[in-house]
């Protein structure tokens, strides 16, 4: 295959894009993804590995709990600079730059409206008070830092002279990365393009600072926007792992970056990331905010590199740049041939694992281990999807509070359906009977019982992970608490203790959060 990668003499510091990912932030940000602290603080490290150039690991003043986990990551992070999100006060700005301070180099993002519509309905605000607020939240953060990043909130949807006086200001008062976001995801490539250009072209000191794009996918063009924007002089892009954000999401960074480095002939820019990460990024992504990768994904999708029709296997085999425009082995994924079963060793089992683009810590691949073993002897294939259900259900129940022990369920033509639980709260073991409405609304009244919660069960899906009846049922439920959203995903070839393990899975971030929000929190999310 003829690479089209810029070769290192050819890479200028003009063409260079900083990769800004805010995947614990505007990912995290959007209903369902809510992350524990220790998966952010493995997805930092994940990220901060892969060359990601800025980690926006959370919104400091928005709780304790993500006050700590950027104040953590800051501590961390070896390479990346760590960035903190703040509206326009005082308080905002003061507690980021509290959260961001331990980091090596640290940066904060002060974000204010200017569209009219925000300003009339949202801050209820002139635009002269706007403008003087830019002024005095930029200089406040510049006071804590030198690195200062200020965004136009709904920029794309802003008079074009305000943007500008706006944009000229917070340079002037020390800004060094400005971002115009298209925050409704409204805008189109040629539009953003024509005000990135227009911006810098207008505003007379756009060259003290750096552009960036955060662009939403609304209507779907998230990444052609993005470059866009790059192609109008932008040199950083905002992005999240698997494109997760709020509503339709962000920008993709995997699909960003392998548009640079496929089409570099004509998107002539380069960044620092390790390609044959991305795969795993995906992965963990996906764990750890319980979000399923869509099949037929960009780059990371399970279909992404599978050839189905006997034409394009015909043409795979004789050359694969017949049907494939990259290498898997690029993003990370490798053509496998190994077939897994109750006979695999430990060691085939953490090769095939690698190749799939999973790395796992020594104990959680042996708890992996021990549960594909069990897995292949009540199951006679164990695809690759299998595998993943079960990795990813390790990924997540690493640091659970609340965990399954036992499950009988009596179900059948005579109700009531009733179900005994055995759980494991903290090291203690307790045990409980419920009848329900069903097994489902049976097992889930033991776990009422067993932990008194107000969590409401907000969505409750089950697809088989395989074909055949001896498929693994895959569960997905989320339970809103407390304005938020928490989804989690569980695997077993028993439906029931799928859905128990899922319902289970929800209700440990519940807990992990309130622990981090309120240290002093007791275990149960009543
Ligand atoms: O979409 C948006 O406008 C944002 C800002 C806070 C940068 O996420
Ligand atoms: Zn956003």
């Amino acid at each position: 295959m003829t690479s089209t990668t810029p070769s290192v003499q050819d890479k200028s510091d003009k063409d260079r894009v900083i990769i800004f990912d805010t995947t614990l932030r505007d990912g995290e940000q959007c209903p369902g993804a809510t992350m524990t602290f220790e998966e952010k603080l493995e997805i930092a490290a994940m990220l901060d590995t892969m060359g990601v150039d800025v980690i926006e690991a959370g919104f400091p003043i928005a709780s304790d709990g993500d006050f700590e986990a950027v104040n953590e990551i800051a501590k961390r992070t070896k390479n990346a600079v760590v960035c903190g999100l703040s509206r326009a006060g005082q308080k905002d700005i003061d507690r980021c730059a509290e959260a961001i301070r331990p980091a090596k180099r640290g940066r904060i993002h002060s974000f204010l409206s200017t569209s009219p519509v925000h300003m009339k309905y949202k801050l209820q605000m002139e635009p002269d008070a706007v403008h003087d607020l830019v002024i005095s939240s930029v200089t406040r953060a510049r006071n804590h830092t030198d690195d200062v990043e200020w965004s136009s909130e709904d920029g794309t949807r802003t008079e074009f002279d305000f943007l500008c006086r706006c944009v000229e200001s917070a340079i002037k008062a020390g800004a060094t990365t400005i971002n115009i976001p298209d925050t409704v995801g409204y805008s189109v490539p040629e539009e953003y393009y024509d005000l990135f250009k227009r911006v810098r072209e207008n505003v007379p000191n756009s060259d003290k600072a750096i552009f960036s794009v955060h662009c939403h996918n609304d209507l779907g063009m998230a990444v052609a926007n993005s470059m866009a924007g790059i192609r109008g002089g932008a040199r950083q892009i905002e992005c999240t792992i698997n494109g997760i954000g709020e509503r339709a999401g962000n920008a993709a960074l995997e699909e960003i970056v392998m548009a640079m480095k496929v089409r570099n002939d004509k998107l002539p820019y380069w960044n620092n990331i390790d390609t044959t990460m991305l795969m795993r990024a995906s992965k963990e992504v996906s764990a750890a905010t319980s979000f399923p990768v869509q099949y037929n994904k960009a780059i990371v999708g399970r279909n992404a590199f599978a050839h189905e029709s006997g034409i394009h296997q015909d043409g795979m085999l004789k050359n694969a740049q017949t049907y494939e425009i990259m290498l898997p082995e690029t993003v990370g994924v490798k053509q496998t041939s190994l077939v897994m079963g109750k006979h695999s060793g430990r060691h085939a089992f953490i090769h095939k694992l690698e190749e799939m683009g999973y790395k796992l810590g020594q104990n959680q691949l042996e708890d992996a281990f021990v549960r594909f073993k069990a897995l292949a002897d009540r199951k006679k294939d164990i695809y690759d999807e299998d595998l993943e259900a079960l990795v990813d259900q390790e990924m997540t129940a690493a640091h659970d509070r609340i965990k399954l022990v036992s499950l009988t369920v009596i179900a059948g033509t005579h109700g009531p359906q009733r179900a005994t639980m055995k759980l494991n709260v903290d090291g203690v073991v307790k045990i409980e009977e419920a009848e329900g409405n069903g097994p489902v609304d049976a097992v889930f009244n033991c776990i009422k019982a067993l932990v008194p919660h107000e969590a409401k069960l907000e969505l409750y899906q089950v697809h088989a992970v395989t074909e055949g009846t001896d498929a693994q049922a895959e569960v997905s439920v989320r339970l809103a608490h407390e304005g938020r959203s928490m989804t989690s995903r569980a695997a077993d070839p028993d439906t029931l203790v799928a859905s128990a393990k899922a319902y289970l899975g929800g209700l440990n971030k519940i807990v992990m959060k309130r622990a981090r929000d309120m240290p002093a929190a007791v275990a149960a999310a009543s």
